[in-house]
């Protein structure tokens, strides 16, 4: 194909089918099987692409001549009160800078999230998932996974990891859920963010002056300075509280709407960490990022001019048939190695071992402490989350 017929499309396609919450927007596949790597017209007018094909999304992501600074980036969905240039990232936020600054931020925390580091924290994660779930056993028969299981879990976790205090959640639940809802604007987002990092600040000079056992003290003995180690803790407490609390609800969701891959998981213990990995690239619950090209790069056939932005379509890199067989089928046992769930290149997750030792915990304890657990709604009833940057559901209506 040559670069004048490459196909075009006018609006990333957003709207899920509602039969089908687990899949992304239909459309995606569509534009996908037309060609991996589609120009794309941005709502600001920017003439850009969309990358929707598994190969086109990981090699944006492994390519240093893509970037992944917010001012150079077109947004492919309109954001009400959004300026007309994304301002710079946030101090601390790792996802909008490029090396060698970024390496500069991620380096000295790479120790603390290491596999070994991370899973000797499973008893203790354990611990919390027993908790949760007596209480939900205390509370009935009945309950809402959302808060009673799938939030606390993670957030009680990467609180205690950071020496964040977690009676303080109610606060910073909610400025991170007006950051990562995907329902506020620039404004609120902004003002949100101001509260998060004061918070950490306040919490990171508190540690400087009496250091405790955990990674926001151990942090303060590194080169960074407070309101780096503020910028860094608040975005770190901001990853590890939603997108693990997604997967959680949303892949108990998608279990119980399966109910052979449910009896897969439920019968044998060996199939849980393959299943993991295949529930994130099925979800992909980050669905969505975006690099802007700092010079001239040839992909798929085509040349992406410096400046132009990239829309990565994950979740359809993730459904790609020229990479998985039967995409679209939940298959616990394939383990889906290589998904894009995770990312990829320098910016993928620095919190994947935690996620991972968090859900290889949560399923299992969840399913067998309720061998009875079901949907208590209809799936078309649960209420989901298209707008979310995370995308997952607000509620999961559970019985036992
Ligand atoms: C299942 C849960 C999780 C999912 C699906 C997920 C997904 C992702 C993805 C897709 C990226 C790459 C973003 C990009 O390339 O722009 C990322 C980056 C990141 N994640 Fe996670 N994440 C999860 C859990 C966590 C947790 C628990 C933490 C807490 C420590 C965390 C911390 C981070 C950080 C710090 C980055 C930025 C890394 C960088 O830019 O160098 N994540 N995550």
């Amino acid at each position: 194909m040559t670069q004048t017929s490459v196909p075009r499309i006018t609006t990333l396609p957003t709207n899920r089918h509602p039969d089908r919450p687990f899949d992304p927007p239909p459309e995606l596949a569509a534009i996908r099987e037309r060609h991996p790597l589609v120009r794309m017209t941005y709502p600001d007018g920017h003439d850009g692409w969309l990358a929707t094909g598994y190969d086109a999304c990981r090699a944006v992501l492994a390519d240093r001549r893509f970037s992944s600074r917010y001012e150079l980036m077109h947004l492919p969905l309109a954001v009400d009160g959004a300026p007309a240039e994304l301002p710079p990232a946030a101090l601390g936020d790792l996802t909008g800078i490029d090396a060698p600054e970024h390496t500069r931020l991620r380096r000295p925390l790479v120790g603390y999230f290491t596999v070994r580091r991370m899973q000797a924290l499973t008893e203790r994660v354990e611990e919390i998932a027993a908790a949760h779930l007596d209480a939900m056993v205390r509370g009935g028969s009945q309950a809402d996974l959302v808060p009673a299981f799938a939030k606390p879990v993670p957030a009680l976790v990467i609180c205690e990891l950071l020496g964040v205090p977690y009676a303080d959640r109610d606060t910073f639940q909610r400025h991170v859920f007006t950051i990562m809802g995907g329902r506020s604007t620039a404004e609120q987002v902004g003002a949100a963010m101001g509260a998060l990092h004061e918070y950490l600040l306040g919490l990171v000079r508190a540690k400087r002056a009496r250091p405790a056992e955990d990674v926001l003290s151990s942090l303060t003995e590194t080169d960074l300075d407070d309101d780096e180690l503020a910028g860094v803790g608040a975005f770190l407490l901001a990853a590890g509280l939603d997108t693990t609390a997604n997967m959680i609800a949303l892949g108990t969701f998608a279990l119980l709407c399966d109910p052979h891959q449910l009896e897969v998981l439920r019968s044998d213990p060996g199939v849980v960490e393959p299943a993991v990995e295949e529930l994130l690239r099925y979800l992909t619950v980050g669905h969505t990022g975006v690099r802007a090209a700092l010079e001239d790069v040839e992909l798929e056939g085509q040349v992406i001019r410096a400046g132009e932005s990239v829309t990565l379509a994950m979740g359809a890199g993730n459904r790609d048939p020229r990479r998985w067989s039967d995409p679209d089928v939940l298959d616990l046992r394939r383990g889906a190695p290589g998904h894009l769930a995770l990312g990829h290149g320098i910016h993928q997750c620095l919190g994947q071992q935690l996620a991972r030792v968090e859900m290889r915990v949560a399923f299992p304890a969840l399913l067998s402490r309720f061998p009875g657990l079901r949907l208590d709604c209809a799936p078309a009833d649960v209420p989901t989350r298209p707008d979310a940057n995370i995308y997952g559901v607000h509620a999961l209506p559970v019985a036992w």
